[in-house]
């Protein structure tokens, strides 16, 4: 089997950081948030392709530099060509059935098992469906009492919602639902193609494990913390004579000696915390500097920013404008 990640979105919410590194590359948990995502997969997929759009190099280098246990191939678009149009651009050659994957979503699915689902029910697809309170921002499933998709609204006002059960980004589909998506322009996945699909039979595939989009920051930083209580941590340490708990993932590079860490807290490269400072709930990407008695807390702090001595950053995204 082989799996299809839309990968090439701006990921706006989460500027300034996204002006200079793509979000899926950001850590949380210890590792960039793509390979929690990669994490999702069967040891046995033959390959994963990256629909690649906004900050492609960055993204190509990356995974050149620190290959996933998967044979990766980066396609990628001149123009963002939408959901739609970025798998209608990097599927030839899919797998059939395919997975197809968002690559900011942090969750805890049952692969084999949606794999399965869509196996046994047919139609040309299944979609993996998460339960949450508030559906505005996402697109919502109505099943039938054979879990065959009814209908489905992207992004629906609070009373046009047909259920809670929303598009959790993991999604399995026979190839031939490629061919229904035109060509060389921005198409919609969920608002031009599914409607085409509908008819065909698509499932849906409810879910119960742990869910979030991590797309903004308040979300990335739940991410991370879902990630750390379910021991899904890429590197689980706290560094040497810092204190604290012990959901800290720090590179071992990180100077931090009579720092209090997390809970909850990504260190990356270079990272250096001063003396009495304490940083929780929090993503410090590779070289930040707090200085001693500095606080940190629910915010996520770009690479090489500086929070002087004494200072306390709450709740806020800190990174470089973008280039000229
Ligand atoms: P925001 O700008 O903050 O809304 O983030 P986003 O651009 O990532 O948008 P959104 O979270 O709605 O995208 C859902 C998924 O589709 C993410 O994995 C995106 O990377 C991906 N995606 C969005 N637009 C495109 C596109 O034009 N091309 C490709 N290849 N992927 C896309």
């Amino acid at each position: 089997m082989k799996a299809l990640v839309l990968i090439g979105g701006f990921g706006t919410r989460l500027r300034p950081i996204t002006y200079e590194i793509p979000k899926q590359l950001i850590p949380i948990a210890g590792k960039p948030m793509l390979y929690h995502v990669l994490d999702l997969l069967p040891p046995d997929t033959e390959e994963v392709v990256l629909a690649t759009g906004y900050k492609a190099e960055v993204i190509a280098r990356h995974v050149r530099e620190h290959p996933p246990p998967f044979p990766v191939r980066c396609v990628s678009e001149a123009e963002p060509l939408g959901t739609g149009g970025g798998m209608r651009n990097a599927g030839d050659g899919m797998s059939d059935p395919f997975l197809l994957l968002n690559s900011d979503v942090i969750a805890a699915i049952d692969v084999p098992a949606l794999l399965e689902h869509q196996r046994r029910l047919g139609g040309v697809g299944a979609m993996t469906l998460a339960e949450v309170e508030d559906t505005r921002p996402y697109g919502v499933a109505a099943l039938d009492p054979t879990d065959r998709i009814e209908r489905f609204v992207e992004k629906p006002t609070p009373d046009a919602a047909p259920s809670h059960w929303i598009n959790a980004g993991c999604q399995a589909w026979r190839a031939e639902v490629l061919e229904l998506i035109p060509r060389g322009r921005p198409v919609s996945f969920e608002t031009e193609i599914m409607p085409k699909l509908l008819p065909r039979g698509v499932y849906g595939y409810r879910s119960y494990g742990f869910w979030e989009d991590a797309g903004t920051p308040e979300r990335l930083l739940n991410a991370q913390r879902l990630l750390f209580d379910a021991g899904r941590v890429g590197a689980f340490r706290r560094p040497e004579g810092s204190t604290g708990s012990r959901s800290v993932a720090a590179d071992p590079s990180v100077r931090a000696t009579g720092a209090r860490l997390g809970p909850y807290v990504s260190l990356g490269a270079g990272v250096t915390v001063g003396r009495d400072a304490r940083v929780e709930n929090s993503v410090l990407m590779d070289g930040v500097v707090v200085g001693p008695g500095a606080v940190v807390s629910g915010s996520i702090l770009g690479p090489a920013a500086v929070v002087p001595a004494g200072a306390r950053v709450e709740r806020s995204v800190l990174g470089a404008e973008p280039r000229a």
